[in-house]
């Protein structure tokens, strides 16, 4: 059984030049299949507002829907480290709600790290939670919370301005205590002079390949969405087309009543013990876990 990983571990990699693969996940299902992978970082984001919850943004997840979604990974995993974000107003409002939610998303959903948008304005709150046990990602660059402040999803760092608050931020975060950063949407060439200056990992998203490792969000990878195809993001599959050809085969038997056929039916004089209905099985946790 390979071992469990750990934010050492992760940093290290930075260290030894090994490229950190990082994946979102929202169920237990898919986090079976990421676990056994080798992807390091199992990220639940709160983009699950838009591809589990059909919202047009993020802001409108809970924490109580991070909690959910966070403990249903959690059960499918052995290895890969688990990071969950704070959604929208879950740590902006003070930092004993923020200091609460997080302690929530670890208790109960089972967080091994949170993760938060910002820069320097946030650098105290890391700081603090950093110091009492709780362990942050930062991210920074394009943040998906403050898409009404920005006017939408917008590559930042364009400007010397936009590069200098960038560098900035990613300082000030790395000195707060934070032990890692998502950099998303960023142009390559800052992404690159971040990743240089930072003693901590950083994992870009549309950010280009000199970060220390990538995030992509899962269904998009996977292509769920055939309407969704940005830039930065490369299809690994076809799901849309092969979930659509499987499901048209299954109405097409059961109209054609070749489904279910004897070997799916239970006979009655032919029934054993061993013969259960189903069983379905949780994963045992990893050696050298704590959680
Ligand atoms: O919510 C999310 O999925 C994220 C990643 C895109 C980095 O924050």
């Amino acid at each position: 059984m390979k071992s469990k990983i750990t934010i050492p571990k992760i940093q290290k990699m930075k260290a030894g030049g090994e490229k950190i693969a990082t994946i979102t996940c929202y169920d237990f299902s898919f986090a079976k299949i990421v676990d056994q992978s080798g992807i390091e970082i199992i990220l639940v984001g709160d983009s699950l507002g838009m591809v589990i919850q059909g919202e047009p943004n993020t802001l409108p997840v809970t924490i109580d829907q991070m909690i959910y979604h966070s403990a249903c990974v959690a059960r499918g995993l052995t290895v890969p480290h688990l990071v969950t974000d704070m959604p929208f107003m879950s740590y902006q409002t003070s930092l004993k709600d923020a200091l609460q939610n997080a302690g929530r998303l670890m208790k109960k959903g089972r967080a091994e790290s949170i993760k938060i948008e910002g820069g320097v304005e946030v650098a105290e709150l890391i700081y603090r939670m950093n110091r009492l046990g709780i362990p942050v990602m930062g991210h920074i660059g394009l943040q998906p919370q403050s898409i009404h402040k920005y006017g939408g999803y917008k590559i930042r760092g364009k400007t010397f301005e936009e590069e200098k608050t960038l560098l900035e931020d990613a300082r000030a975060i790395e000195e707060a205590g934070a032990w890692g950063v998502v950099l998303e949407g960023v142009p390559r060439e800052v992404a690159e002079k971040i990743t240089k200056r930072l003693k901590i990992p950083t994992i870009g998203i549309g950010s280009g390949p000199e970060c220390d490792g990538q995030v992509l969000v899962l269904y998009d990878l996977l292509g769920l969405d055939p309407e969704f195809q940005p830039r930065f993001v490369k299809r690994y599959a076809n799901l849309f087309e092969t979930v659509s050809q499987a499901l048209n085969q299954y109405k097409k038997e059961v109209k054609e009543k070749s489904f279910p056929a004897n070997e799916h039916s239970f006979r009655k004089n032919l029934i054993d013990a061993k013969d259960k209905f189903h069983t379905r099985n949780a994963l045992p946790r990893a050696k050298g876990a704590n959680g």
